[in-house]
C-alpha cells in the first residue's frame, strides 16, 4: 500500500511515498531555513508563508521521485501536532484538499511518534515493548511503547529542549544556526574534560532540564571568552557542553530502561544525527545489556517518511488490529 506522508509541523516543508510503512519511496524536505537563518531562530510566519508556496511541489516531486500516480496513493498521514499552528494547518489543509479529490482516508498523527517510526523504516521492525528517547530541536521526551496506540509518556524537558540547548549554546559561542552542527564540529577539536558542565537536577527523575546549563555557558564564556577570538577555548566550551548534555540524556534514559524493565532503546529527532551522542548510547547500552536503534541519520531530522510509516502503521493497527 502506497501512502502520502507530509509533514509542516517547524520550518520544512516534507513530502514522502512509503510503501507498505517499511521502504522509502521518496523523501523530499524543502527547507525555509536560510530566511529563518539572520534572526538566529525559526519565525512563524515565515515558515508558515513558505510553506503555503511550496507543498503543491513537493508533494508533485515527491510523488515524481517515488515514481508513483496521485491516484496509486490509498492512504494520506499528516502531522497534526506539536507545532507550528500556521505550519501545521497548511499541511493539514493539503491532505484535506487531496483527500476530497481521491477519496482516501487522512490520518492525522503526532509529530514525535513518527520520530519514534523512523526507526522502522527501510528496516527490521523492532520488538516491542521499548522505551523510546526523542531528542529534538523541540522536545526531549522518554516513552515506553507497547504499540503505536500505547504510549506512555515517562518523562520530559521541565525547560529547554536538548537540541533547542544546542542552538543557544552555539549563539553563545558565535556560531551558526542551527547550532547542532556546529557545536559537534568544535567538539571533535576540543576537551571535553577541560572545564565541567552539568545538568540541573530534576525533581522527577525521568524528566530533563537543559536550560541551566545553557546558563552556565553563558556565564563562563562572557568571564573567559569575552569579545576574544579564541578558537581552542570555544572548542573545549563545546565540547564540554556536548559532553554533559549526553551524559544526561543517557543516565535518564538508562534509568527509564530499567525502571520499565525494558531490553530495547529506541532513539529518534534531530540531536540523533550527533556522532559522540551515537557512540556513547551505544558503548553504554552494552553495559547495560540494551540492544539500541538509531535511524539512518537522514531520517533523524524532520521528514514526511516518518510520517507515512507512522501512518500506515496506526491504520493497521485500527483496522486489522496489526
Ligand atoms: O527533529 P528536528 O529536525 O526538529 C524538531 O522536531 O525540533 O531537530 C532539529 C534539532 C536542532 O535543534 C539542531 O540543532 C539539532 O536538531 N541537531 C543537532 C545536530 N544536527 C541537528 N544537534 C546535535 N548535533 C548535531 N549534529
Ligand atoms: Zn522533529
Amino acid at each position: 500500500m502506497y501512502v502520502l506522508g507530509i509533514e509542516t509541523s517547524c520550518d520544512e516543508t516534507g513530502a514522502a511515498v512509503v510503501k507498505d510503512g517499511r521502504s522509502v519511496l521518496s523523501n523530499i524536505v524543502s527547507s525555509s531555513l536560510k530566511f529563518h537563518q539572520k534572526y538566529g531562530g525559526i519565525i512563524p510566519e515565515i515558515a508558515f508563508r513558505m510553506q503555503l508556496e511550496t507543498i503543491t511541489g513537493v508533494a508533485d516531486c515527491a510523488l515524481k521521485d517515488a515514481g508513483i500516480k496521485l491516484k496509486e496513493i490509498k492512504l494520506i498521514s499528516v502531522t497534526a501536532e506539536p507545532g507550528l499552528l500556521g505550519s501545521l494547518l497548511v499541511g493539514m489543509s493539503f491532505a484535506r484538499s487531496v483527500q476530497l479529490a481521491l477519496n482516501i482516508p487522512v490520518l492525522e498523527v503526532n509529530h514525535l511518534y513518527s520520530h519514534i517510526y523512523a526507526n522502522f523504516l527501510n528496516a527490521k521492525p523492532i520488538p516491542l515493548p521499548f522505551v523510546a528517547l526523542i531528542v529534538s530541536g523541540g522536545h526531549t521526551s522518554l516513552f515506553y511503547l507497547n504499540g503505536f496506540n500505547r504510549i506512555t509518556l515517562l518523562g520530559s524537558t521541565q525547560d529547554d529542549a536538548c537540541g533547542e540547548a544546542f542552538d543557544k549554546v552555539a549563539k553563545i559561542l558565535g556560531l551558526g544556526y542551527p547550532g547542532g552542527p556546529f557545536i559537534e564540529r568544535l567538539s571533535q577539536k576540543g576537551n571535553p574534560k577541560k572545564i565541567i558542565f552539568k545538568c540541573s537536577q530534576t525533581k522527577e527523575p525521568l524528566n530533563f532540564s537543559f536550560s541551566g546549563i545553557k546558563t552556565a555557558v553563558l556565564y563562563y564564556a562572557k568571564k573567559h571568552l569575552g569579545q576574544k577570538k579564541d578558537y581552542r577555548l570555544t572548542c573545549d566550551i563545546a565540547a564540554a557542553f556536548q559532553e554533559a548534555a549526553i551524559d544526561a540524556l543517557i543516565r535518564k534514559s538508562l534509568l527509564a530502561c530499567r525502571l520499565k524493565k525494558a531490553k530495547r532503546l529506541v532513539i529518534g529527532g534531530g540531536v540523533a544525527v550527533n556522532n559522540r551522542l551515537r557512540q556513547k548510547f551505544i558503548q553504554k547500552a552494552k553495559e547495560e545489556g540494551l540492544k539500541i536503534y538509531f535511524p539512518s541519520r537522514d531520517l533523524c531530522l524532520d521528514n514526511a517518511a516518518m510520517v507515512a510509516g507512522l501512518g500506515y502503521r496506526l491504520f493497521r493497527e485500527v483496522r486489522y488490529g496489526n
